[in-house]
């Protein structure tokens, strides 16, 4: 069985774990405000063990995404967990099966540092809103001044141990690359400095029409 097959199964088992005292605070906060509000048909690309889905509240149908199958057994099992309908799927950010315009939001959290070309992920997000469709975005960052010297020095390293995460990413630059319109963007820094993930941005944007 080869890594595709397998997963990331280590990573998987201890992502709760790890996660567990940020979720009780800053990004359990930060997910619930920005998906409890979110309407209509709303997809979510790889959404890992599913720790957005107990924090989506309005919407009438949540299409989560995710190809790795150690993350997807987690997330299966909480779907049970949503207040509202789910449905999982295996796609890859950047080639999705949805005719255009099919979504009214697409939310990416923690994913972009990690999809292999974060603008043809968002080429499909573009693709796959309706007009004037959200984009919801929560993500750590390129830093600046010497902690983005550090990151692009590990991120070789970094990225092996992080199932493909890297700390060095423009997602602002990237989003607007994208052709989406920002109309909530915050930039936040909730752990220390010295910490490659710890410049962070929570963006929300639109599909202009
Ligand atoms: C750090 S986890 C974040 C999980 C979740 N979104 C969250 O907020 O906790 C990154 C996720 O992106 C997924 N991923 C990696 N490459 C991907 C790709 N090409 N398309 C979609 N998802 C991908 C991984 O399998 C993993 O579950």
């Amino acid at each position: 069985m080869d890594r595709r097959e397998r997963g990331h199964r280590v990573f998987a088992a201890i992502y709760d774990l790890q996660t567990r005292p940020l979720e009780k605070g800053w990004l359990g906060e930060r997910r619930a405000r920005l998906l409890r509000d979110l309407e209509g048909e709303v997809l979510e690309i790889g959404a890992g063990t599913g720790a957005n889905l107990p924090h989506y509240r309005a919407a009438s149908r949540v299409v989560v995404s995710e190809p790795d199958p150690a993350m997807r057994r987690r997330l299966a099992d909480r779907v049970e967990q949503a207040a509202v309908p789910v449905e999982v799927r295996q796609d890859t950010a950047d080639s999705l099966p949805d005719p255009d315009g099919r979504f009214d939001a697409a939310v990416y959290t923690l994913v972009l540092c990690t999809v292999p070309d974060p603008n043809r992920a968002l080429a499909e997000a573009f693709r796959v809103l309706k007009p004037n469709g959200r984009l919801v975005v929560l993500e750590h960052v390129r830093g600046s001044g010497r902690l983005a010297v550090w990151q692009d020095r590990l991120d070789p390293l970094w990225s092996r141990v992080g199932a493909g995460c890297h700390p060095n990413r423009d997602t602002r630059a990237a989003i607007e690359r994208a052709g989406f319109a920002l109309e909530h963007f915050e930039a936040f820094q909730p752990m220390p400095r010295w910490v490659l993930t710890s410049p962070m941005i929570e963006a929300v944007a639109t599909r202009a029409g």
